[in-house]
Parts: structure tokens; sequence; C-alpha cells
């Protein structure tokens, strides 16, 4: 759903107008003739702002109103007003009408720009009927540039969003390098360059190389770098397996239905590209994306084996469903070797063990470095897109130990396997500050809805790794 914001409204389209139960009784309300009208509705007890009411009223002329309820202001947090206007957006009551105009309460405007652009999201690209609904969305306000800011950003939440959804056959490593050089081409300050199977395993990047063995799509490391300014590189790296059916310790199809969306950390990153793009920080940026599929068939790598990584380091797999921490491992230690960048930021949908440590709304952190963490998570509690810190320690590497390698890909069954995996990656970070953010929960929604996000990928990530880019 497209959002535009606008100085004012009138009456070619219905006018939203969101109240909280206190509110209700000293209706504000621009339009004199229409107020009388929403005031026998409140006054026979049709609308009584409860959350997620919502109510039509319309006079003799073509004037509509929906008054849409918020329940308590005491119980309005951010979040439930994105919710309240992903409900209205998809309600039946304006499914017939083409574009809508939304008077949001004082101070909420852009929560409810965001419950409007992410809210109202669908996936729809393979229905041969799409669902009725309105497609645009006028937002009054007076935070012009503020709000647009927070449309655009929510947009690029939604392209990362249609990278995940898509077939993984469509959108393989080779339809993501399109897709990521049509994204940048042109654009001041980008370059894109990419490391091809042949100079993949010239460099020694055979954990990228291991997991891709039995795909038939060719294994990619591309590197999108970002000169905007002076200093150091900032570098964030995405696990892009475009397919996890876990490999030859294949997963049960039940948890495999949905590995499209082990592609979500690249996805999350080009939706960051896409700000970048569009706000130009002065800054410099690399994002580095490893595209692989992990599949089964002879070619597929096997349990047990002993694989060099690109860091000198050997690593045994443990597990063929671990595939992630070795796609990262040796791209982390690439961009550190050849980009000495100051600070290195992964995410991935690491972890299945994600859901039931922290739930589907909370990603989960790790990082040696507090300064860096604490920011993120700023950027977290800012953007509300949710993010908790999980510990690391020294003494986790001991769950790694194996006596035929110097690392192994995995600790215990189900002992602590999301921090587990964040040590693992710490090991091939050398000095360099960094943080892992695990999306193997928050990735994506394969339930019928959650929250504001509806069905299908969140687009998770995006809105911290931005504000994290454009405030820092
Ligand atoms: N891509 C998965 C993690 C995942 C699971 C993401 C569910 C999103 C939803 C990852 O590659 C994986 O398979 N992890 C395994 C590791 C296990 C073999 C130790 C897991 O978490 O089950
Ligand atoms: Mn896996
Ligand atoms: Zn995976």
């Amino acid at each position: 759903m497209q959002a535009v914001v606008v100085s004012k409204t009138d009456w070619k389209s219905p006018v939203v107008e969101f109240f909280c139960e206190e509110d209700v009784r000293k209706v504000e309300f621009f339009d004199n003739e229409m107020k009388a009208e929403i005031q026998k509705f409140i006054n026979s007890g049709l609308f009584s702002g409860k959350k997620f009411e919502i109510v039509p009223v319309t006079n003799h002329s073509k004037k509509i109103v929906i008054l849409a309820g918020c329940g308590k202001t005491k119980e309005l947090s951010p979040t439930q007003m994105r919710i309240i206007t992903a409900k209205l957006v998809h309600s039946q009551v304006i499914s017939g009408y083409n574009t809508i105009q939304i008077i949001p309460m004082k101070g909420r405007d852009s929560e409810i720009a965001e419950g409007v652009v992410i809210g109202g999201y669908t996936w729809e690209k393979y229905l041969t009927e799409k669902a009725p609904g309105p497609s645009k969305a006028m937002i009054k306000s007076s935070n012009v540039k503020e709000v647009e800011k927070i449309i655009f950003i929510a947009e690029s939440v939604n392209y990362a969003r249609d990278l995940v959804n898509d077939d993984s056959d469509f959108m393989n490593s080779v339809q993501i390098e399109r897709e990521v050089k049509k994204l940048v081409s042109g654009k001041k300050g980008f370059s894109v360059k990419v490391l091809e199977e042949k100079e993949l395993k010239k460099l020694g990047l055979n954990l990228i190389l291991a997991v891709n063995g039995a795909s038939p799509y060719p294994p990619k490391l591309i590197i999108a770098k970002y000169n905007g300014g002076k200093g150091k590189y900032t570098a964030f790296v995405g696990k892009g397996v475009t397919y996890d059916s876990g490999g030859l310790g294949l997963k049960p199809s039940e948890y495999m239905k949905y590995m499209r969306d082990d592609i979500g950390g690249v996805a999350v990153l080009m939706g960051v590209m896409r700000n970048v793009i569009k706000f130009r920080p002065k800054k410099n940026f690399i994002f580095a994306l490893p595209l692989v599929e992990n599949m089964i068939g002879s070619k597929a790598y096997k349990t047990g084996k002993i694989i060099k990584s690109y860091s000198g380091k050997t690593v045994e797999v443990e597990h063929t469903d671990a595939e992630g921490r070795l796609i990262l491992a040796d791209a982390l230690a690439y961009v550190d070797k050849n980009y000495k960048p100051e600070t290195m930021i992964d995410i991935a949908t690491l972890t299945g063990a994600c859901i039931t440590a922290l739930g589907y709304d909370y990603m989960a952190l790790m990082s040696r470095d507090d300064e860096l963490a604490d920011s993120l998570l700023k950027s977290g509690q800012k953007t509300n897109d949710r993010m908790w810190r999980m510990p690391l320690y020294p003494e986790l590497l001991d769950y790694l130990k194996t006596k035929d390698a110097d690392i192994n890909t995995l600790g215990p069954p189900r002992v602590a396997s999301v921090i587990t995996a964040g040590e693992f990656l710490s090991r091939f970070v050398g000095n360099t500050r960094w943080a892992h953010i695990d999306i193997g929960a928050a990735v994506f929604v394969n339930d019928d809805h959650r929250w504001y996000f509806g069905h299908g990928a969140t687009g998770k990530g995006v809105r911290i790794l931005t504000d994290f880019i454009l405030s820092h």
C-alpha cells in the first residue's frame, strides 16, 4: 500500500480518524456538520473508541468518516498503534475504496505511516486474484519531512520482504546479483564486485564452496562498496542461503517448507542499501553478500568433513544444517582481511533456537563490544524493531572443541545454540569490533499473522540497521 503525506483532507475519499476511549466524548473534528453526525454515533453507544472498533459514519452528502478505536490511551504503545492501523487498512469497511485519507492522533503520524506501509503489505505475486482494498493512503501531517522518511524506510522493509517471499528458484544467486546491480547501478558512491566460483576457489573460500556443493546455482560473494565520506569502513555481512534443505542432514518437511527465508540477512542488507542510496550518509560501507543454496546430492558436502576456511582455521562439519555460520565465517574473514573495516556487523537467519529463546518478536544480538551493542540496542528501541542482547564469553569456545579440527561447527545439541553459533562466528573476525544479529525467529511469519506483519517475511532488521547507519 502506497502512502503519501498531505497537508489537508477533502471528501473525495473516506477520511479515517483515530480515537482513544478517553477522548471519544470530547470528539474534535474538523467538519462541524460531520461532527454532529459522529456525536450521534457516540451518544447512542455505536462507537466508544474501544481497540479495533471500526465504524463508518456518513451524512446525506458524500462525506464518509471512518471512526477507528484505539482503546485506552495508556495502553496505546507505538507497536499497538501500528497494529491498529494495520487492522484498519485491511478492514472490510474500506475495502471498496481505492484511496483513504487518515488523520492521525497527535504525535502518532510516524507510527501510523508504518502501520499503513508495513501493515498494509501483502505478498500476492503468485495469486491470480488479489484481495480487494485501497492501494493508497493519504496521511495528514505537518511533519512532512519526518513522515516521508519513515515511509521511505518502511518501503525498504517491504522491498526486503519481496526478496524473501519470492520463490527460491527464481530468487537464486544469479537473480540476487541482478537485483543488487539494478539497485545500485549508477548510484553515486556505489560499486559492486562479484567473486564467482573460480575466484572463490582460487582465494580459498572453501566454506562457501562446500555449502553450495549440491546446488545447480553458482555460489557468489557479492561485495557492494559505498564511499560517502572519509574514514574506515563499517562492514555488513548477510547470510544468503537462497534455500536451506538442511543438506545431507535433511530437515523434516515441516521445518523445510519456509526455508526460502534463509536469504533473510541478504534481503535486509539490500533494504538498508536502498536507504543508503536515498539518504547518502557521509560514511563508508561494505555490504558483503555470500550466496549459496544448501542442497542434497552426490556433490553435497558431508557430515564429518574437515574444511580449511579462508581464515586458515580448519572446521569440522558436525551437521550440514549448520551451514549459515560456515558461509558467514568465510565472508567475515574475507572482509576483515581485505577491507580492514573498523566495525563488522553480520545479520543472519542463523538458528531456530532463537525462536525458543526469545520468541518471534525479538532479534538476538551478540557482541563483545558494549558500546557497539548499546548503539544497536538503542536503534532497536527507537524503531521498535525489537532486539535483545545475549551473552558471549570466552569459555563458550569449550563447546566447540573437537579432536579432528581447529573448531567444530556446533556445540552439544540443545545447549545454548544461539550463543554457541555467535561464539563460532566470533572466531573469524580477528580483533575487529563486531556484532552478530540472529533473525532466525524474526524473519518470517509462517502462521496466520503476527501483529502488524501479516503473513510471510517481516523485513525485521532493516529499520534497526538504517537507524544505526544514519545516527552514528
Ligand atoms: N536456517 C536455519 C535456521 C532457521 C530455522 C531459520 C528456522 C529460520 C527458521 C539454520 O541454517 C539451521 O538449520 N539451523 C539449525 C542448526 C542445527 C542443525 C544445530 C537449527 O537451528 O535447527
Ligand atoms: Mn540450516
Ligand atoms: Zn540456514
